[in-house]
């Protein structure tokens, strides 16, 4: 029985103490309506995308301009400038962009608000179809990138209203 229990806590201890290891690597912000989690380390768009689900997190969305505008504060005083959104386009066409949310909605979600850098996007190629959000001095913008630059994953979960 006592092996048992110490076979037992072996695994389960030791799995606490890397999930716990895993969320003390990000920063986090609490926003209005979500909770951010800025990972530091720059990352491929994908390893990103997996560095957010492993730890039960989305990539970031942008919903409305309030949301970019908190986003741009909010992420002022990390010191960073650039950051993995989970939008992408899935047409090559360019005319097909979605949020990988997919913990929170199971299907990527078409996206209906825009922020873009004034000349983005540019012609989407399967090299350009990621959706970096860019901090500049006064406001975040967005552009569509290679997915194989590295870049700051965000990751988020809603705060659920009581
Ligand atoms: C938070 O949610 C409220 C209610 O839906 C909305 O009016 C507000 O704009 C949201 N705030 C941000 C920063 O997204």
């Amino acid at each position: 029985m006592r092996s048992f229990l110490a076979i037992f806590c072996l695994f389960v201890c030791l799995s606490w103490t890397e999930a716990n290891e895993v969320s003390q690597d990000f920063q986090v912000v609490k926003g209005a309506n979500k909770t951010y989690f800025i990972y530091p380390q720059k990352t491929l768009f994908l390893e990103g995308f997996f560095v957010c689900e492993d730890s039960g997190l989305d990539l970031l969305t942008i919903d409305s301009e309030e949301e970019n505008k908190e986003v741009t504060s909010e992420v002022a005083s990390t010191g960073y400038k650039t950051f993995w959104t989970s939008g992408v386009n899935l047409n090559e066409k360019g005319n097909d962009w979605v949020w990988l949310n997919l913990l929170d909605q199971s299907n990527p979600t078409p996206i209906t608000y825009f922020h873009w850098k004034q000349g983005q996007p540019t012609p989407v190629t399967p090299a350009s179809s990621c959706i970096l959000f860019t901090k500049d001095d006064l406001e975040g913008t967005w552009s569509n990138v290679n997915c194989k630059e590295e870049h700051i994953p965000i990751c988020q979960s809603y705060i659920s209203p009581i």
